[in-house]
């Protein structure tokens, strides 16, 4: 795996010849950052050796070196999920590359289905924790001590500073910011009435099903964390309704201007 990630992150050097310490995994509700950005470089994912093919909807996924501001970025255009039928490792190398190209703050962003009944669809959670529901850890197996310890400490995942500066502009700009804990979850099916309610008796304010994966692997490497999501639909008994991709999205998308100004500025802030 080692020689994989260094030969990756060496294609990627070379071809884009940017320096930068921040990585952004651009999930739903975040595609509007990319308008946001001076793009100084692109790199389809086909073209990348070792990195997995993106299968959602049918675009695929690139690379995108960019300035947000004054500060130069990597942004990851389309991520893998568990529920593509990619393995951990797979869905977790392009953190790994990330590390080794340098990065050492990772800011990512998920639609999720809310939990905490004071929640209401539309609104955006800034993670405080995570609880990890996927029947595989990505870091099970040998562990390479290059990248990381053996028992990873999981008792400050997400950074405090980033969470306390994103509530301070939501603040600024007159929106509310929910924070609370995430549950990562396998899907594809979205969750029964009955799997909502037990996420919620364990401690969730929401459920979705990306970002723990790559925020466990990323915390193993030591990078600061920073992980927002946007609350599509309701898990709350009584509030719940059929749900699709789409509406997920629609949803989503409409949130996309708060996520991005609060992404845009922390950013900025570092
Ligand atoms: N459950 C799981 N994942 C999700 C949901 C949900 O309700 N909404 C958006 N992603």
């Amino acid at each position: 795996m080692l020689e994989k990630i260094k030969a990756t992150a060496n294609y990627i050097s070379a071809k884009a010849g940017i320096k930068c310490d921040t990585g952004i995994v651009l999930g739903t509700g975040l595609g509007g950052l990319v308008r946001e950005m001076e793009i100084l470089e692109t790199i389809p994912y086909g073209e990348i050796p070792h990195f997995p093919v993106s299968t959602v909807d049918g675009h695929a996924g690139r690379l995108i070196f960019g300035k947000l501001g004054s500060k130069t970025v990597l942004a990851m255009q389309g991520r893998f999920h568990y529920y593509e039928g990619y393995d951990m490792k797979e869905v977790t190398f392009p953190v790994r590359v990330m590390r080794e190209l340098g990065i050492v703050n990772l800011f990512v962003s998920n639609a999720s289905g809310g939990l905490n009944p004071e929640y209401r669809v539309g609104d955006i959670m800034v993670i405080r924790d995570h609880i990890n529901f996927f029947p595989e850890h990505p870091l099970r197996g040998r562990n390479e001590a290059s990248l990381g310890p053996r028992f990873p400490d999981m008792s400050r995942v997400y950074d405090e500073r980033l969470r306390m500066n994103a509530k301070q502009i939501a603040l600024e700009n007159n929106f509310h910011l929910q924070e609370g804990v995430y549950v990562g979850v396998s899907g594809p099916t979205f969750e029964t009435p009955a799997e909502y309610l037990m996420f919620r008796k364990l401690g969730g304010d929401a459920v979705g099903m990306s970002t723990v994966p790559e925020v466990i692997v990323a915390r193993h490497a030591g990078m600061r964390v920073f992980g927002i999501s946007i609350i599509t639909d309701s898990g709350v008994p009584g509030q719940i309704v059929e749900i699709s991709h789409e509406e997920v999205q629609q949803v989503a998308m409409a949130a996309e201007p708060k996520m991005t100004l609060i992404m845009k500025k922390l950013i900025e802030s570092l």
